[in-house]
């Protein structure tokens, strides 16, 4: 048990399962998360000459963008725990010749962050901590006073029916592993972990975060270009995958069946410019709306 809640494992996994199909499916995932980036960092909310940390920046798109936005006297640092996506946006900026973007290897829950840093960002990287506290801590360690931290998450999982559904068609199909009757690794609490303000605010205050507050961002997502790919995709990547992954032999053994039911499930969010992501009808905006609500951005102040 001791080893299993050892951060180590969860490292392990975006090192290696993870980080191969993040390679495989970049387009997507880049373009999609960028999204809900794009509409916060157009804000402008941190000053050129600003030094701001980047949590969990994989790729280091993010970063990238930051950085252009601090201006040459600014910098934007890029963590991530995963040594390959770290070698990834290393190579990215250099080839881009983004010079105020610096990256570093390190666990933001237990490593030297290289403050102090004006301001700390994250899309989609604060979900994945074994300890949440731990790592809030250590980050608040690295702001100066008074810094702010903005954080973008996921929502609640049935908010993403094409992720939610795709994950019950899957699990009326597979035997459902837990975590705890596999030796095969995991990402660790997974990516609805902070879909609840509630939760996270408790979290935030005892870590000295104060004048919290959220708010929601709807967005489409591309999930493929034609169908097929958005059933290859999520048999790879999302609670879908992980299912068919945990399930070891039965779930390859079963791949016939699983592409059947998430072709069918998927086909409901099929456009003419591809597959797209959306929010269950008129759930929180008017019906005639439409518009997805993929995830909320928790906007943090610190005083
Ligand atoms: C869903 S990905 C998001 C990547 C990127 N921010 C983006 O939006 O494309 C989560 C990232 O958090 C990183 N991560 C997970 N746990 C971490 C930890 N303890 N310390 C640092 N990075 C971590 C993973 O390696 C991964 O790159």
């Amino acid at each position: 048990m001791a080893a299993l809640m050892n951060n180590d494992i969860f490292i392990e996994v975006w090192n290696t399962v993870l980080f191969e199909k993040f390679l495989r499916f970049m387009h997507l995932l880049v373009e999609g998360l960028s999204s809900h980036s794009d509409a916060f960092l157009s804000r402008n909310l941190h000053p050129e000459g600003f030094r701001v940390l980047d949590i969990g920046c994989g790729f280091g798109d993010s970063t990238m963008q930051l950085a252009g936005n601090l201006g040459p006297s600014g910098e934007a640092v890029g963590v991530d725990c995963t040594a390959n996506f770290i070698r990834e946006a290393e190579a990215d900026a250099s080839h881009k010749g983004v010079e105020n973007a610096g990256f570093m290897v390190a666990d933001v829950e237990r490593d030297d962050l290289q403050g102090p840093y004006d301001d700390a960002f994250a899309r989609f990287g604060t979900m994945f901590f074994n300890l949440p506290g731990a790592a809030m801590n250590n980050i608040n360690k690295s702001l100066k006073p008074c810094g702010r931290r903005d954080m973008i998450v996921w929502r609640k999982w049935e908010d993403n029916p094409w992720l939610h559904d795709a994950e019950l068609r899957v699990k009326e199909i597979v035997p459902v592993v837990s975590d705890e009757e596999t030796d095969q690794v995991h990402c660790g609490p997974g990516p609805f972990s902070m879909s609840g303000p509630d939760m996270v605010s408790e979290i935030l205050k005892s870590t000295n975060f104060h004048q919290i507050t959220f708010e929601r961002h709807d967005s489409d997502i591309c999930i493929g270009r034609t169908i097929e790919e958005s059933v290859y995709f999520a048999m790879a990547l999302g609670p879908a995958g992980e299912t068919i992954r945990l399930a070891g032999e039965e779930g390859e053994r079963l791949q016939g069946e699983e592409r059947s039911a998430l072709n069918e499930t998927l086909s409901q969010f099929v456009r003419d410019d591809g597959v797209w992501g959306r929010l269950r009808h008129g759930l929180f905006q008017p019906p005639s709306l439409s518009l997805a609500h993929l995830a909320w951005e928790g906007v943090l102040f610190r005083t």
